[in-house]
């Protein structure tokens, strides 16, 4: 085999509950992934190096160098691939981008997410997703997740995940990207600061943010199916961080509950703000609004959940 090509999901967090800081700099954290219908596509080929090339949406705000998620991804993979006579070939990883760069989407982890599955094919490895999901969470917070797919809660960095049990339903997603970035470290500190954390990079102490919790409302709400009691439970703690950075998120998240959203939150870190519609056509209605408001850069609809990420072609 030649080349393969894998798609993979963006991610939302319908809850985002950050606990106090770790001694390692991340937070410990609770959080309900969901991932929707905005892929990425990465083509993995044999080469005489291992270098990345990546299109589409934000390609220029890429690393194409060893910095890219994707490259770490193979460079981890290949670790723990057993050695042949030759080892894992090298590889030239092809980003096709749809999802946003550093619009809390997880675009980069998913397609950190994406090489693996591609190179465990390419070179034939054979690794199991649990090995797969195991090296993920070495590459980033959100990158097993993207192996996964669905909904699931995330605990830990959000690198331990636990399927949810969740109705049939298909739910319609509304999501307004921004004129700009955030940078996810520059997010959780300003929560910290806003929290009144102090800045010395040292665990919490007494009288600090409390432990993050699951919400079992939001929980019951998913078993149930009903979009209404999704849409009021979605929760984002990172949300008062973004957008004290992103002042204008505020304007776009209450824009879209007057046009009728079920509910609106600010996408993991940010920027981008994701609506909950009712169904198919209130999603196309609330979609024409708010390009028509003129308070964001672009809208796109999405639907979730998806399955993670999966091989579509192989050559
Ligand atoms: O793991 P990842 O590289 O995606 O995380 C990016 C940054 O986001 C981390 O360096 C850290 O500043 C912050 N983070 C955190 N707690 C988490 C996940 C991410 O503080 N659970």
């Amino acid at each position: 085999m030649t080349g393969i090509t894998v798609r993979v999901p963006a991610k939302l967090n319908l809850q985002l509950a950050v606990g106090p800081p770790r001694a390692d700099g991340y937070h410990d954290l609770v959080t309900v992934f969901h991932a929707v219908s905005l892929f990425d596509q990465v083509t993995v080929e044999e080469a005489a190096r291992d270098r990345v090339t990546v299109t589409g949406e934000g390609a220029d705000r890429v690393p194409a160098d060893h910095d890219n998620l994707a490259l770490r991804a193979v460079a981890a993979l290949r670790a723990a691939v057993p050695d042949t006579r030759s080892g894992p070939a090298n590889v030239h990883v092809t980003i096709a981008k749809r999802i946003p760069v550093a619009a809390g989407l997880a675009g980069g982890s998913a397609d950190a997410a994406a090489a693996l599955v591609a190179c465990n094919e390419l070179w034939a490895a054979g690794l199991s997703p649990q090995r797969l999901g195991a090296i993920a969470a070495t590459v980033g917070s959100d990158v097993a997740f993207a192996l996964l797919g669905g909904t699931a809660v995330g605990r830990g960095r959000g690198e331990q995940l636990t399927p949810a049990l969740a109705a049939a339903t298909q739910y319609h997603w509304v999501l307004a990207f921004a004129d700009g970035q955030l940078s996810t470290p520059a997010v959780y500190a300003t929560l910290d600061r806003l929290r009144g954390v102090p800045g010395d990079g040292q665990p919490s102490r007494e009288g600090g943010p409390r432990e993050a919790a699951l919400d079992t409302a939001l929980m019951a709400a998913l078993r149930s199916g009903d979009a209404a009691r999704v849409g009021q439970r979605l929760s984002n703690d990172l949300q008062p961080a973004a957008v004290s950075l992103f002042p204008a998120l505020r304007k776009t998240l209450t824009a879209g509950l007057e046009f009728g959203a079920l509910g609106a939150l600010v996408a993991g870190s940010g920027p981008t703000c994701v609506f909950l519609a009712a169904n198919a056509e209130r999603a196309l209605k609330l979609a024409v609004s708010l390009s028509g408001a003129g308070v964001c850069r672009s809208v796109a609809r999405v639907s979730g959940p998806v399955p993670g990420a999966a091989v579509i072609s192989a050559r």
